[in-house]
């Protein structure tokens, strides 16, 4: 009874899948000959050899067999030339540049034909790109801008998870320098065209594009995919946190970053910089040649004073990280237990982390606090190792004793002997 409603339930769920599958393709792809497997334009374009170059087989829209007509229009049964292309059939040939976006939106800005193929995809694409500094400038009339096929291509379109798509984050900086490197390009522009070159030599750009961790961010990470635009002021320290959230937790509730608010700078950006983001060193903090802080602070302020003395916390516990390392090894080379030492050697780099990120509350006092726990560490790890220095040398001094007296006892054996048989 129950497995029969269940059945029921299937077959009208199919059936109505099914028709609104083939409602959408009459929508969208009307004549594409679905029925006749054999589609004309490509049989025709590759007997010419007029493929378009960039054309792919692996290309998302060939693959779910969307047909060339699902863009071109025109009727991919028909074996004419004359047919297949006609205006009577819809075919519109190459689109303008400035056409493109509501193109590709005839599908993608339909959330019920989408939904068909993916449930979950976004379909705010062009709503989203008309917003961007590319949409806005294409709208009046630059057609130098980045549309749709510049970031995705033409006809070898695939999703961003495929590592051969123009936008698998991997690729993405590449796609981007296409135009943003290119000062011909961008000639008469009031825009810098450096950006992946300092990109690329940051700690972002060295962990994606050398290290392959795609953690770190792309270009679209921070620019959005489709709104390109340079984040605001305020957006930029979001932006940052949303991948370095204690960063940003700390920043947020310091004084300092109410009075940058205040004269307009950058929070995060404005010690970090954005394109150029280097590795961190203790010596950014501090009075220093290196130091961020002397760009705002001077001497006898109070930024200047707690710079000087969160700098002295981190660079004792890092100095006496580096001794108390020193002794482990001169532990596990005695052949001595170095095990507890090694894991209150872990607990102290824990708290350089942690002191690292703290610097961000920019209070000595909650610094020290860190660094302290991480001295307290270190220190119980210095005993431990000098307990087992000491440890080896008693041993070893408790082995040549034995040995003198093993040595001792031979020769009185001996002595003993010897005298024996002269008897
Ligand atoms: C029998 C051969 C043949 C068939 C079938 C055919 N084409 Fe073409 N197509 C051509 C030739 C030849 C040209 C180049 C000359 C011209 O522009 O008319 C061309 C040009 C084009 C162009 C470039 C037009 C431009 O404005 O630059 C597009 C786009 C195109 N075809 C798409 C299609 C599509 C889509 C189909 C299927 C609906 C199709 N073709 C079917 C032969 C064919
Ligand atoms: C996702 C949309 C889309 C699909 C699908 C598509 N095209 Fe195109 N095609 C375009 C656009 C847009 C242009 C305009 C030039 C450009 O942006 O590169 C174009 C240009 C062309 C051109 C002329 C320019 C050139 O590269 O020589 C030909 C020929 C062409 N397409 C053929 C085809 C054929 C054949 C198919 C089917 C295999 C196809 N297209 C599928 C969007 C599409
Ligand atoms: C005829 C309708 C249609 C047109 C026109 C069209 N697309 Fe698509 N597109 C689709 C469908 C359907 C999919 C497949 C969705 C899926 O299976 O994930 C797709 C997939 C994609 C994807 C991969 C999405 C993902 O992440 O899964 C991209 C990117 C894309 N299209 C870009 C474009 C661009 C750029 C244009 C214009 C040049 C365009 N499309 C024109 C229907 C269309
Ligand atoms: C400046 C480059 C750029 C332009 C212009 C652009 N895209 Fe994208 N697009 C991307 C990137 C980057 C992604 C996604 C990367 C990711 O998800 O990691 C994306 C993702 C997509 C997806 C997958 C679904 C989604 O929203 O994530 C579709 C569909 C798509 N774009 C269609 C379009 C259409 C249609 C246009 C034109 C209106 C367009 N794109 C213009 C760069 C661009
Ligand atoms: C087809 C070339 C092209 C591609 C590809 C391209 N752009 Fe652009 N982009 C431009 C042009 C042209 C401008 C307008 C510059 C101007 O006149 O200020 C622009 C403007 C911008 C701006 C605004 C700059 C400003 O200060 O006004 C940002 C941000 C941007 N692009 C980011 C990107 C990102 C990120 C990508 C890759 C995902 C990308 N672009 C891909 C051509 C391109
Ligand atoms: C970590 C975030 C981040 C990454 C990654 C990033 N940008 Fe930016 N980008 C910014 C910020 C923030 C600004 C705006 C700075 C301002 O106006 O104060 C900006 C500005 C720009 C501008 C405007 C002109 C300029 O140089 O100031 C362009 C164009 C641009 N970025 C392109 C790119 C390209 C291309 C890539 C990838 C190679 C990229 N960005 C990677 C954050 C980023
Ligand atoms: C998409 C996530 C993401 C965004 C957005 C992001 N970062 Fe990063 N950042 C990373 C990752 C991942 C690393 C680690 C790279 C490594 O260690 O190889 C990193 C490394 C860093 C480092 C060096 C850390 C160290 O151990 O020395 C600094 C400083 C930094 N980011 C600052 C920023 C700033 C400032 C911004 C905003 C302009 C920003 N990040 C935006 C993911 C992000
Ligand atoms: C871009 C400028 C700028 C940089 C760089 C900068 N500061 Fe500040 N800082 C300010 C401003 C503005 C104030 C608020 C006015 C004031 O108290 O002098 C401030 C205030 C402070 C205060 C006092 C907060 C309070 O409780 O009154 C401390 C402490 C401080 N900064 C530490 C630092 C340290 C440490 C560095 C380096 C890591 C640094 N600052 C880098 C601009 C900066
Ligand atoms: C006033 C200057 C200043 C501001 C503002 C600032 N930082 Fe830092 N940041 C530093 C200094 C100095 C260091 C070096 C401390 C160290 O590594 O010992 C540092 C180190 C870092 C590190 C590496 C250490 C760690 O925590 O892993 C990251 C990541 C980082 N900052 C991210 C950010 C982010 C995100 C923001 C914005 C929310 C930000 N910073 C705002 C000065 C600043």
């Amino acid at each position: 009874m129950c497995k029969k409603k269940i059945s029921l339930f299937y077959i009208v769920s199919l059936i109505s899948v099914s028709l609104i599958v083939t409602n959408s393709y009459q929508i969208y792809a009307v004549d594409s000959g679905q029925e006749s497997t054999e589609d004309q334009c490509i049989i025709c374009h590759t007997e010419i050899d007029y493929m378009p170059d960039d054309f792919q087989e692996y290309d998302i829209h060939s693959s779910e067999g969307l047909s060339c007509t699902g863009c071109h229009g025109g009727d991919s049964s028909a074996t004419e030339e004359e047919d297949a292309m006609s205006a009577a059939n819809g075919f519109v040939g190459s689109p303008d540049k400035k056409d493109i976006p509501k193109l590709c939106g005839r599908c993608h800005s339909n959330i019920e034909f989408m939904r068909v193929f993916q449930p979950r995809i976004a379909t705010d694409q062009v709503t989203q790109y008309y917003t961007s500094t590319h949409g806005e400038k294409l709208l009046k009339g630059d057609d130098k801008v980045a549309v749709c096929t510049n970031c995705h291509s033409t006809h070898a379109i695939l999703p961003a998870t495929d590592p051969r798509s123009t936008i698998y984050p991997l690729n993405v900086p590449k796609t981007c320098r296409k135009c943003h490197s290119n000062a011909v390009y961008m000639k008469g522009r009031n825009i810098p065209t450096n950006q992946y070159e300092i990109y690329s030599r940051s700690v972002h750009g060295e962990a994606l594009l050398k290290h392959r961790d795609i953690g770190a961010p792309a270009c679209n990470d921070c620019h959005g995919n489709h709104g390109a635009t340079p984040p605001g002021i305020t957006s930029v320290t979001h932006l940052c946190g949303s991948c370095h959230v204690n960063n940003l937790e700390f920043f947020r509730k310091t004084l300092m970053a109410r009075a940058f608010e205040e004269l307009d700078f950058h929070g995060c950006e404005q010690c970090h910089g954005y394109h150029s983001v280097q590795r961190a060193e203790i010596d950014f903090v501090g009075v220093g040649q290196s130091s961020f802080c002397l760009k705002c602070h001077d001497e006898g302020d109070a930024g200047y004073e707690a710079a000087g003395k969160m700098r002295s916390h981190l660079a004792d516990l890092v100095s006496l990280y580096d001794s108390t390392n020193a002794q482990m090894l001169k532990v596990r080379i005695k052949g001595m237990n170095d095990i507890d030492i090694g894991y209150l050697l872990q607990d102290a780099k824990q708290s350089i982390i942690l002191s690292r990120t703290m610097v961000h509350t920019f209070d000595p006092i909650q610094v020290h606090a860190q660094t302290r726990q991480g001295i307290e560490h270190l220190e119980k790890a210095l005993d431990l190792a000098e307990a087992e220095i000491d440890e080896y040398y008693y041993r070893r001094i408790g082995f040549v004793y034995s040995s003198i007296a093993f040595v001792i006892l031979g020769l009185g054996i001996f002595l003993k002997i010897r005298t024996n048989k002269k008897q």
